[in-house]
């Protein structure tokens, strides 16, 4: 990937780059010393999908647009708010997000009066920070520069930088009227040692929101239905009427994929197989050639993925309870 270039604004702010005729852009944030060979299949994939679509593919380093924040969690949404200004919007990528449905659009996440759309991870009830669809407006800019500058009130206490802060910052800013609420689980936040007490916070701020998906101009997609999952939640096993990203795709975790059938299971968290039949190549890419070839080894049978993961939604919503009910001691802490 040596033709690789990391995107920098432009000099002039005020005037949009010559010649952008690409309204939607899919922009990654990478910090200086990120190894793209241990992403190249992602981000071949995702390459590969603008094009098809007609999107700019935008490969950002962190440290080229002057942004103060010290955490780099945080400063990536700094450097997605400085690059939502110059299109209509940005899907915002995680570097270890790829494509695995090409037929796909962004266009499907925006929906009028939504300004910016998130998704809850299926493995907990967190709602995702490392992937976001946001259109330029400035209601959306400032949200992603005041979430960035979360970093600057974070507690000291062990608070899961950018995704831990973002349920607290979303809170704050969706449930104005909720501030007794909210600073209950702010105690829980503060008081935080480990993974479990910051689950524990999350799930008290998730009680506020309640079950809904809308809160303003900010929507918060359930489970299974935004533009990404992980792909060990099904053994890398997928469905196109079901998938469309595929997060997790870090080339050093990549492993070989078995000839015995593959059961669908959680177990195998750090290890994913290639579903794609073969090396991408850019100039193939074009809006003519929607067809990518696919190792039949990973196709799965779309009743069987569903209901996989339904089974496997029902046990994180009773862990949610058990982890919600750890509020009393940790308030007593
Ligand atoms: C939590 O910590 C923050 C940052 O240190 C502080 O501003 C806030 O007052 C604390 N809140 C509670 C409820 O302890
Ligand atoms: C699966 O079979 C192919 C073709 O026979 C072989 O090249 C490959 O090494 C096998 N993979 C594993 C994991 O055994
Ligand atoms: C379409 O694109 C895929 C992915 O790059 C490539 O493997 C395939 O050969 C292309 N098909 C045609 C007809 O160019």
């Amino acid at each position: 990937m040596s033709d690789l270039i990391p995107f920098k604004l432009p000099a002039n702010l005020d005037g949009k780059p010559a010649n952008v005729d690409h309204r939607i852009a899919i922009v990654m944030v990478v910090t200086s010393d990120t190894k793209f060979e241990n992403y190249d299949i992602a981000i071949q994939s995702v390459r590969c999908y603008s094009r098809i679509h007609n999107y700019e593919f935008i490969l950002a380093v962190d440290t080229d647009f002057n942004c103060e924040h010290k955490d780099n969690f945080f400063r990536r949404h700094c450097v997605s708010a400085k690059i939502l200004p110059l299109f209509d919007a940005i899907a915002f990528l995680d570097a270890d997000i790829g494509i695995i449905n090409p037929k796909r659009k962004i266009e499907e996440y925006m929906q009028d009066g939504i300004d910016i759309v998130f998704y809850d991870r299926f493995y907990n009830w967190e709602v995702v920070a490392g992937s976001y669809i946001a259109k330029n407006t400035q209601y959306a800019i400032d949200l992603l520069n005041d979430f960035a500058d979360y970093e600057f009130k974070l507690p000291n206490s062990f608070h899961g930088t950018d995704n831990g802060a973002l349920h607290i910052f979303l809170a704050e800013k969706l449930f104005p009227n909720a501030r007794i609420q909210i600073e209950i689980c702010q105690q829980v936040y503060n008081k935080s040692k480990d993974y479990d007490d910051l689950f524990t916070y999350e799930a008290c701020i998730r009680a506020i929101w309640g079950t809904g998906t809308d809160f303003g101009k900010v929507r918060i997609m359930k489970k299974g239905t935004g533009w990404a999952r992980d792909g060990w939640l099904t053994s890398m096993l997928w469905h196109e009427d079901l998938d469309f990203m595929i997060h997790g795709w870090k080339t050093e975790q990549l492993e070989e994929t078995p000839n015995v059938t593959i059961k669908l299971n959680q177990e195998g968290r750090n290890r994913w197989y290639n579903p794609l039949g073969g090396p991408i190549h850019l100039l193939k890419c074009s809006p003519q050639n929607m067809t990518w070839s696919y190792d039949p080894r990973l196709l799965g049978d779309k009743e069987e993925i569903l209901k996989c993961l339904e089974k496997f939604e029902k046990e994180v919503a009773r862990d949610q309870v058990n982890s919600y009910s750890r509020m009393t001691s940790m308030l007593s802490r």
